[in-house]
């Protein structure tokens, strides 16, 4: 018999790809939305249509993480054997700027799903889409599940909060609630404003002349980066498991946000080479002289998280988990389908 699950968090990078997951599997998937002045959907048009053509359950609610009333009123309609909490505020710079929003959505509106299940006795399997950012500045690494949390931001704070009350529910009520750790993870559905993606599309545009020059923060972060479509799966292996666990998602593998540049730049026929320091540093196309990235204060954090670089050996042995695509792939992966997509006039990348 189909499974049925339900993704909050739908319209998002991950949402997408985990739609994309769950329908070839057989799931009959629902999801909620929320309200927003314009349509939101870009990412799930195409999985919509085909899940039509197909006569497949693909369902759409509005809802709000915010809003206790409408998640109850959904669980006690859909009543799903999964549920992956994706939702979220999930950039880090914009918590600086909206801490109680972000605390809202990303930790009470966790506890108020688990409040939906306890106290109408639902029996769900329950992912929380937990973070890297716990880490934050971390005094060892690589990290795993066993390193000490030491969050950075109130995006981190907040998740800590999810994290936990997770962990409590499962302790506390026997609920079979599993946290990801999952580190940054990016594709061509990547939001723009996030570092990956503001990259691959800025040198795109500044390539088919949309765009003089790419702006960025500190090009010295780094991070451990890998594929959306494989991190997915990682979430949907966690569920398969009877007992609930807490797994750390990651390629292990570290690179600054300047070997992302650099990188990027080859796919777009840029080779750059670094003049300056600091917020005087540029990247200078080294055939044309074209100054493609300066770098901006604006784009600085108040607080940064270390060196995040994720072990996932636990994630490996119980859930046969392993990443397929590598940084360099992924890297090609993102510049070749933003260049077509900036080429070609489009505005959602399909890929
Ligand atoms: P994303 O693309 O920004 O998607 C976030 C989703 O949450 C969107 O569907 C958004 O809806 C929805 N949302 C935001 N506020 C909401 C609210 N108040 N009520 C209902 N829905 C709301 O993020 P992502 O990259 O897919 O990440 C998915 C989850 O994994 C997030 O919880 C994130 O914090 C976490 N995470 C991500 C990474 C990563 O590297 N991608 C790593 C670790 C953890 P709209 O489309 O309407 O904005
Ligand atoms: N966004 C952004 N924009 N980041 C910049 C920029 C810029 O112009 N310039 C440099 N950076 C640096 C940031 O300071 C950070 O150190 C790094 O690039 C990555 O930034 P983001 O891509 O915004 O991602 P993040 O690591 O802060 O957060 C993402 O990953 C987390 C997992 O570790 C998000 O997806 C979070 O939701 C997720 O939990």
């Amino acid at each position: 018999m189909s499974r049925t699950a339900l993704i909050t968090g739908i319209t998002g990078q991950d949402g997408s790809y985990l739609s994309e997951l769950l329908l070839s599997k057989g799931y009959h998937v629902h999801g909620i939305a929320r309200r927003t002045s314009t349509l939101s959907r870009g990412r799930i048009e195409r999985i919509r249509e085909e899940a039509q053509r197909r006569a497949l359950t693909y369902d759409l609610h509005y809802a709000d993480m915010s809003d206790a009333g409408s998640l109850t009123r959904i669980l006690l309609k859909v009543r799903p054997d999964e549920v992956y909490n994706l939702a979220a505020q999930a950039h880090v710079a914009v918590s600086f700027e909206q801490p109680e929003y972000t605390t809202d959505v990303n930790a009470v509106g966790v506890l108020r799903l688990l409040e939906v299940f306890r106290t109408n006795g639902i029996p769900v399997r329950f992912y929380q889409a937990s973070s890297s950012e716990l880490f934050g500045a971390a005094d060892s690494s690589p990290q795993d599940e066993t390193t000490a949390f030491n969050p950075a931001s109130p995006y981190a704070v907040s998740k800590q909060f999810g994290f936990s009350i997770v962990k409590n529910y499962r302790d506390a009520y026997g609920m079979h609630g599993c946290n990801g750790i999952l580190f940054n993870h990016e594709s061509p559905r990547r939001g723009e404003n996030f570092v990956t993606r503001k990259i691959t599309l800025g040198l795109a545009r500044i390539r088919y002349g949309f765009q003089e020059v790419l702006s960025l923060g500190n090009l010295d972060a780094t991070r451990d980066w890998g594929y959306a479509g494989d991190y997915v799966d990682a979430m949907w292996r966690m569920l398969q498991c009877e007992m609930a666990d807490d797994y750390v998602v990651a390629t292990g593998k570290a690179h600054t946000v300047r070997d992302f540049i650099e990188k990027a730049a080859r796919v777009a026929e840029y080779e750059i080479e670094w003049r300056g320091e600091g917020v005087g540093e540029t990247g200078v196309d080294r055939k044309s002289g074209k100054t493609l990235v300066s770098v901006n204060e604006r784009y600085y954090r108040p607080l940064e998280s270390t060196r995040l670089v994720g072990n996932a050996a636990k994630a490996r042995q119980h859930l046969g988990w392993v990443p397929t695509m590598d940084f360099e792939g992924l890297v090609q992966l993102m510049a070749t389908a933003d260049l077509r997509t900036v080429r070609d006039g489009g505005s959602v990348t399909e890929v």
